[in-house]
């Protein structure tokens, strides 16, 4: 192993500032060639971390379920600072066996026939922004057009009712703390609260009288023989939320500014030259929307020559796995027609995301509303970068689209 330089012992990646100032890639290029699993130090109030960045060591963390554990947590902002309250309950902080029968659940809200109806509604909602959009000149792409997509996609998927959806988007706005340096995370946390409160009456509700609908169905499942209590089920309802909207949202915007930033590529999927499909995929990989996702050691382990012992949090970074040239062809290019494109943007293993497939429809349904209206997508102004450590991408993004 050779010497570090300055720029990797300085950067504290524990810190949002550092992915707002700093070049990432030529950071997370170094890291990989000289210390692919890198000790981070502690400061006096947090512990030191695994930091893991080459590809096929981040796979094969994602796959050792048995001894790399989510329960505590699985971002390193909750596990630096303590445990993760819903460790055990909410799906994506649960471990085997109970996240296998809870995963089994959750899953028939993502079942063909769920989802067909919802991929017709995002298709209607997608061409219709755009359409909008395209006749106004100089306008924000993520506050007119990305932010309204997933939030109504989710809310149809869980037959919020019309009326209480303008609430969930507000509060859904304000929990999410990480757009802003100064934002203050109390009104972060009341408005978490308003959402699982909102959940829990939404659960009692449905359990009493089932209809045909996701919250219904999760709220008279059984998990291991037991029906969930009603904050289980509200938690596993907002964790839909937490987990589809913020993502799918920031690769929206991240399609859009790729395909004003490669011009040549967006002209490749307009004329048809390239597939859609194929198109999505690499949005996702340069998108990377979760730079990191964690979890903590059961047990002494070995890590690509390092001694990992229990308790340890190993973070396991897919904005470094995703462009790494022992597994990319060039992975610095954008390049709509990559094939083969095995990104992890939505992880690997038993915790492979989710919603996935909606993440993916969301995407087509945007590119397809682009090619079938817009001709050329141009910057009208600077984007501006979200201020986290756990979310890729930006908040603001001036853009102007001629019409076909
Ligand atoms: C899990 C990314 C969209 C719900 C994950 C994981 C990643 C991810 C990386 C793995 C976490 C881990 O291993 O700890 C993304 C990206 C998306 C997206 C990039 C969009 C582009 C969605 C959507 C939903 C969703 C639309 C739901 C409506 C979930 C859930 C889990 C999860 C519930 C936990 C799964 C488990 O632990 O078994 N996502 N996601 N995600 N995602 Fe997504």
């Amino acid at each position: 192993m050779s010497p570090f330089t300055a720029s990797i012992t300085s950067l504290d990646l524990a810190d949002p500032a550092t992915f707002v100032r700093n070049d990432p890639h030529a950071f997370w290029a170094e890291l990989r060639d000289r210390d692919p699993v890198f000790w981070h130090q502690g400061t006096e109030n947090r512990p030191g971390f695994w930091v893991v960045s080459r590809y096929a060591d981040v796979v094969t963390c994602y796959t050792d379920a048995a001894r790399l554990s989510s329960a505590r947590g699985t971002v390193l902002d909750v596990l630096l600072h303590g445990n993760d309250s819903a460790g055990g309950r909410m799906l994506a902080v649960t471990d085997r066996p109970r996240h296998r029968s809870l995963r089994n659940v959750m899953l028939r809200a993502f079942s063909p026939r769920v989802l067909g109806d919802v991929a017709e509604q995002v298709d209607r909602r997608a061409r219709e922004l755009i359409k909008q959009v395209t006749r106004t000149g100089t306008f924000d792409f993520a506050t007119e057009v990305a932010e309204h997509i997933p939030m109504g996609t989710i809310c149809d998927l869980l037959s919020i009712p019309p009326a209480d959806r303008p609430n969930l988007l507000r509060w859904n706005k304000k929990a999410l703390s990480s757009d802003e340096a100064d934002a203050d995370p109390f009104t972060a946390l009341e408005a978490r609260n308003e959402i699982l409160l909102y959940f829990t009456g939404l659960a009692a509700e449905r359990h009493a009288r089932p209809g045909n609908d996701v919250v219904s169905m999760i709220a008279t499942a059984t998990v291991d023989g037991e029906q969930l209590s009603v904050e289980d089920v509200a938690l596993n309802c907002y964790s839909l939320i937490i987990g589809g909207d913020e993502s799918s949202r920031v690769s929206a915007i991240c399609a859009v500014k790729a395909f004003a930033d490669f011009p040549d590529q967006w002209r490749a999927v307009r004329d048809g030259d390239v597939p859609v499909d194929s198109a999505v995929e690499e949005v996702l990989r340069w998108a990377t929307p979760a730079l990191h996702f964690a979890r903590t050691a059961t047990e002494d382990l070995e890590l690509g020559g390092r001694r990992v012992r229990a308790g340890d949090i190993v973070s396991l970074w897919n904005i470094s796995a995703n462009f790494d040239e022992r597994h990319f062809d060039l992975p610095l290019a954008f390049r709509v027609s990559r094939d083969p494109n095995r990104h992890v943007s939505f992880g690997h293993g038993p915790h492979f995301c989710l919603g996935a497939h909606l993440g993916r429809a969301e995407l087509r349904a945007l590119l397809t509303a682009l090619v079938e209206t817009v001709s050329h997508i141009e910057l009208a102004g600077p984007p501006q970068r979200i201020y986290s450590n756990f979310l890729n991408g930006f908040s603001s993004l001036p853009v102007t689209f001629t019409g076909r």
